[in-house]
C-alpha cells in the first residue's frame, strides 16, 4: 500500500515539475489538433488560431505539445485488496504510452473524509490535494472492483467530493469482479459520471474472473489477446476524447 502511496507524486518521470493547470478551464498548455486531410499534417494552435477545425470524421489527431495527463484511480480501499494487482497493471500498459503523462491515485492513501462538509465550509487538506490532482488531468481511468453489483462506496464518495474536477473530461473504467467482470459497477459509474459531465466513452476494460487472470504472487496478467485488444482500444479513445476536450476547453469554457 505504501509502495502505491508513493507513486502519487505529481513530477514526472524525468524529475520535472508539471505545470500549474490547476484551473481547468483555462489550461496554460497549448494544443494541437492536425487539420482536415487537405490541410495536410499542419499542426495548429488551438490558443492561436481560430482555424482549428476538429476533424471528427479522422482518428488523425496528433500528439499534442503537452502529453495527455491520465489520472488513474484506484477505487479498491479494501484490506487485502487485489486492486493494487489491477491498477498497477494497467498503469504498466500506459506507461507504454509516450503521450501519456500517468498521475496514479490511490483513493485508499488521498484519506478522503467518508463526511461532506457543507457548502461554505472550508475544504480539508485531503479533499484540496486530491482536488488539484483531478483538476490537472485531461482524463480519467478509474480501476473499481465489483461489490453487491456496483461500485465500493469508496468511489462513490470521491466522486462526490468533487465537481467541475470531472467535467468536459473523458473516462474509462476498469472493472473486475471475483465471478463477474464488473459491468454493472461500470454501467452505474457512467451513470454517475454522466451527472458531473463527464464523457463515460465508450471503450472501457471489464475483467472476468480476476483472480484466474493474474499470477497468484501479484505478476501481470496471463497472455490474453482479447484483453490486450480491450486495453489498447479503450486508451486509443481515451486518449482521442481527452485531445479533442481539451482542444475544445482551450477554445471556450465549458457551460455548466
Ligand atoms: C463487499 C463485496 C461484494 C462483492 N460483490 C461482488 C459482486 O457483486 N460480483 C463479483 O463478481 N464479485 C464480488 N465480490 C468479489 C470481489 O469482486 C473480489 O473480492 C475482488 O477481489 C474485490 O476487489 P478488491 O480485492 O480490489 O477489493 C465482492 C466482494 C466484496 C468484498
Amino acid at each position: 500500500m505504501s509502495e502505491r502511496g508513493d507513486r502519487t507524486t505529481s513530477t514526472a518521470a524525468d524529475g520535472t515539475d508539471k505545470p500549474d493547470r490547476s484551473t481547468p478551464w483555462l489550461p496554460t498548455a497549448r494544443v494541437g489538433l492536425v487539420v482536415p486531410a487537405a490541410s495536410s499534417d499542419r499542426v495548429v494552435s488551438a490558443a492561436s488560431s481560430d482555424r482549428v477545425v476538429l476533424d471528427a470524421g479522422s482518428d488523425r489527431v496528433v500528439p499534442t505539445a503537452s502529453p495527455v495527463r491520465v489520472a488513474v484511480i484506484l477505487g479498491s480501499t479494501r484490506i487485502g485488496r487485489f486492486g493494487p494487482t489491477v491498477a498497477d497493471w494497467f498503469a504498466g500498459r500506459m506507461r507504454r504510452r509516450r503521450d501519456v503523462d500517468l498521475d496514479s491515485i490511490d483513493l485508499a492513501a488521498a484519506g478522503l473524509p467518508d463526511q461532506l462538509t457543507d457548502e461554505d465550509e472550508p475544504l480539508p487538506a485531503a479533499v484540496r490535494e486530491l482536488g488539484e490532482r483531478l483538476a490537472a488531468a485531461d482524463a480519467f481511468v478509474v480501476v473499481t472492483p465489483e461489490y453487491n453489483r456496483s461500485f465500493p462506496a469508496a468511489v462513490k464518495n470521491a466522486i462526490d467530493w468533487f465537481d467541475t474536477e470531472w467535467a468536459a473530461k473523458p473516462v474509462t473504467i476498469v472493472s473486475y469482479g471475483r465471478d463477474t467482470d464488473g459491468s454493472q459497477a461500470a454501467a452505474q459509474l457512467r451513470q454517475v459520471f454522466g451527472e458531473l459531465n463527464a464523457v463515460p466513452i465508450r471503450r472501457i476494460v471489464p475483467i472476468a474472473k480476476v483472480w484466474q487472470r493474474f499470477a497468484a504472487d501479484g505478476s501481470w496478467p496471463r497472455r490474453d489477446a482479447e484483453l490486450d485488444e480491450s486495453v489498447n482500444s479503450a486508451v486509443d479513445q481515451l486518449l482521442w476524447w481527452a485531445r479533442a476536450l481539451r482542444a475544445a476547453r482551450a477554445r471556450a469554457p465549458f457551460v455548466l
